[in-house]
């Protein structure tokens, strides 16, 4: 993809400002539960100060009520958090379209929860406009946003002086593009969750890209159910059966397959304490529910991933936050971790999965886009993106 870097640009004594995705998990009086994304936007922020630059950092939080603010908006513990990591000061500035940022060069400043600001949701010109007259470099490294064109994400970026990517966004496109632009065969998605309908979009995608599509969960047993298993009371969505074969033509037109499981772990209630029982995918009984995947189906998934050449991962296999319904997903991560091919993790069910079965340190890239991870895989394209692109080559 033709965007600017960060790295591309001088930014000595220029004023920065630098979007970031700081949409983090907070508990109810604001402890951050996960920082990954805060550590993650650590690495332009540091690039900045170190080229001398004057550095400003907002983000959204949450989804605010734009023009109000409530205390539970502001990005005070997401500046704490981050002065932390730089072992620095970093002020929170309030009010900031309208008076303004005064930050010198070396310093760094926050700016308040960018969705409180009229118009940011709507890619308000005006306020674009305004803010864009803040700095002489934007620089986006919200990946997580990437898929919304709001004013700090692609209205700024068309009037900055000069607009360019940060080391995250860059990482994330690189590792998605050498995932789909010119992959290792095989390549291999996995593509997990509880309903066919809303991965629809990205399994037409995939089944035109892929050499093997590996569904579970929900999605699975609508594939199961598609080619004439039976699937008890599980999960599935019967009236998507023709577009679960249609997938599977596709796939098959292209000597692709869709591996459907052979073997499953079902219960007769979803509950922790439900007793699993192991059964050929042909004997599921009428108040049964698949809630994983066999020994024997996990294995051949395994053997699959062990000769890719590349491997997406978006969702878990089977109900792995259960112990008993765990397994499947459970050696699936194992799988991925000691293949040799170039892995990608994304989407927030993998990320617990991933941190489950401690495997954070084997997969090639890890994406930190939910909702913009997932409009990749399903081929759009990322408006955020798209501007830095049209920066780049007009
Ligand atoms: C996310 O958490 O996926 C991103 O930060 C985007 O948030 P949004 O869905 O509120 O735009």
């Amino acid at each position: 993809m033709n965007f600017l870097r960060m790295s591309e640009v001088d930014l000595r004594g220029k004023r920065v400002f630098i979007r970031a995705d700081l949409n983090v998990p907070q508990n109810d009086v604001g402890v951050i539960m996960d920082d990954t994304r805060i550590r993650a936007s650590i690495p332009a922020i540091e690039y900045a100060l170190s080229q001398g630059a004057a550095v400003m950092v907002t983000s959204h939080l949450g989804r605010p009520v734009e023009g109000e603010f409530s205390p539970e908006d502001t990005l005070g513990p997401i500046a704490l958090r981050i002065a932390d990591l730089l072992g620095r000061k970093v002020p929170l500035i309030s009010n900031w379209v309208e008076a303004g940022v005064k930050v010198n060069p070396g310093e760094v400043v926050m700016l308040e929860n960018c969705r409180i600001n009229l118009g940011e949701k709507k890619n308000d010109e005006v306020l674009a406009k305004k803010m864009a007259t803040l700095c002489d470099v934007y620089v986006n490294d919200a990946f997580g946003t990437a898929h919304r064109a709001e004013a700090t994400t692609h209205g700024i970026a068309k009037y900055a002086p000069i607009s360019c990517a940060g080391p995250l966004m860059a990482a994330e496109l690189d590792a998605l593009g050498t995932a789909f632009q010119n992959p290792q065969r095989p390549l291999v998605a996995i593509v997990a969750g509880s309903k066919v309908s809303t991965k629809l979009t990205i399994l037409k995608t995939l089944a035109e890209k892929v050499d093997q599509l590996i569904v579970g969960g929900g999605i699975a047993n609508t594939f199961m159910m598609a080619m004439g298993l039976p699937i008890g009371k599980s999960l599935a969505e019967p009236d998507l059966l023709e577009q679960a074969r249609e997938i599977m033509e596709i796939m098959a037109k292209r000597g692709a397959e869709v591996p459907i499981p052979t073997d499953v772990i079902v219960a007769n209630e979803f509950s922790s304490q439900a007793r699993a029982n192991k059964v050929m995918a042909t004997e599921v009984q009428s108040d049964d529910m698949i809630l994983d995947i066999g020994p024997r189906t996990a294995a051949k998934l395994a053997m699959i991933i062990s000769n890719a050449g590349t491997i997406v991962w978006n969702g878990p296999v089977g109900v792995f936050e259960i112990e008993q319904f765990g397994g499947g997903t459970k050696l699936l991560a194992a799988a991925i971790a000691h293949s040799p091919a170039f892995t990608i993790g994304g989407g927030g069910d993998t990320l617990a999965a991933i941190n489950k079965y401690q495997i954070t340190n084997q997969i090639d890239y890890i994406s930190t886009g939910g909702g913009a991870f997932l409009e990749f895989l399903e081929g759009k394209s990322l408006p955020a993106v798209e501007i830095l692109i049209q920066r780049a080559t007009h």
